[in-house]
């Protein structure tokens, strides 16, 4: 089934042709250094490019070919952004009369490393999804079920990585500019605390605490030197994976069910290779093989993943009845 799907759920505006799992095209066009000097998203100014840059993606991502089927996210993200998606795959729908199929962001961050892919995964499996938007940890009974072991309760761990590295002067959206920076670093130098160690239920994630550490450590040092920004930016980025880590290694050691096989991980965050190599670690203590998004276009929001998500579980809603839903749980 040839899809065309569209997402514009927060600053990218992105449209896709998928068939089946296969990716045939993906066009991102990111807004991101527009929101940079307000140093985050501005829904306003999201919706205002979504729809200057709406059919310049969809006639790129769409080419001279046909699709069956139209797909769009509905939610979550920014209530002002997702309208213009879902406006105009409705559009499309009713003027060329194709099925439509509404899409879970979180779902289809869920699922992206089965795009392009051959590996059968066997469900059920775990699944991570860390984003700018999310942190959630679930359990893939099947495709389309799921049941949530654990969830932010405030910043999102894309979100946090993102303050994080505005504290150390590194720009918007930060996360992948540290990382750069945290190789360089020694995460040994400082110390931060680990959020919820203490936690008797870890079913929840949260990085207030950990940022208002970071604030005052960065205060306390007076001129730091090019290496200390480097081991700073380690010590927060290692902290805050650990604490991915810690409630992972807590849900699976609890849980009374067989530990499963694999462990699918998607979102923004996804593209980082030290929260790769950690989870990696991870899978050979508790026996899951990781998989992740073939490459780094499929990790950060893009409308590929929601052209497969829709594939592998179509929820078909007639045109005139579909709408945004911008707090969607899974
Ligand atoms: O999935 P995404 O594009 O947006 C949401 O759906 O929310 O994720 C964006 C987030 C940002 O916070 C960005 O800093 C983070 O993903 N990110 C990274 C890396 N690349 C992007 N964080 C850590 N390491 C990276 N390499």
């Amino acid at each position: 089934m040839k899809i065309l799907a569209i997402d514009t759920s927060c600053d990218e505006t992105a449209a896709a042709v998928t068939e089946d799992t296969k990716i045939l095209s993906n066009i991102i066009w990111s807004q991101a250094s527009l929101h940079a000097k307000f140093g985050g998203v501005m829904p306003s100014l999201a919706q205002r490019m979504h729809r200057e840059r709406i059919d310049w993606v969809i006639k790129r991502a769409l080419g001279t070919g046909n699709v069956d089927t139209i797909a769009v996210t509905v939610g979550p993200g920014l209530s002002i952004a997702l309208g213009v998606g879902v406006n105009k795959a409705k559009e499309l729908a009713i003027k060329y009369k194709k099925p439509l199929i509404e899409v879970n962001h979180i779902e289809a961050h869920l699922l992206s490393p089965l795009a392009n892919s051959k590996t059968e995964i066997k469900f059920p499996a775990y699944g991570l999804c860390v984003s700018g938007g999310n942190t959630i940890l679930v359990l893939i009974e099947k495709i389309g079920k799921y049941k949530i072991l654990a969830q932010t309760v405030d910043d999102a761990l894309g979100e946090a990585l993102d303050k994080g590295a505005r504290m150390l002067g590194l720009g918007y959206p930060g996360g992948a500019i540290l990382e750069k920076f945290a190789r360089l670093g020694n995460p040994r130098e400082f110390t931060l605390p680990i959020p919820l160690v203490d936690d008797k239920v870890r079913n929840r994630f949260s990085y207030s605490g950990l940022k208002t550490a970071f604030v005052r450590l960065v205060n306390s040092i007076k001129n730091p030197s090019k290496q200390d920004i480097y081991n700073l930016a380690a010590t927060y980025q290692g902290v805050a994976f650990k604490h991915i880590e810690n409630i992972i290694s807590y849900q699976i050691s609890q849980s009374t069910i067989q530990p499963f096989n694999h462990f699918l991980l998607g979102g923004g965050v996804a593209a980082n290779v030290e929260l790769r190599r950690r989870l990696r670690i991870l899978g050979r203590k508790f026996g899951f093989k990781l998989h992740t998004p073939y490459s780094q276009k499929v990790c950060g929001d893009n409308a590929a993943m929601i052209g497969v998500a829709a594939f592998l579980n179509p929820k078909y809603v007639e045109p005139s009845k579909i709408d945004r839903d911008p707090s969607a749980t899974l």
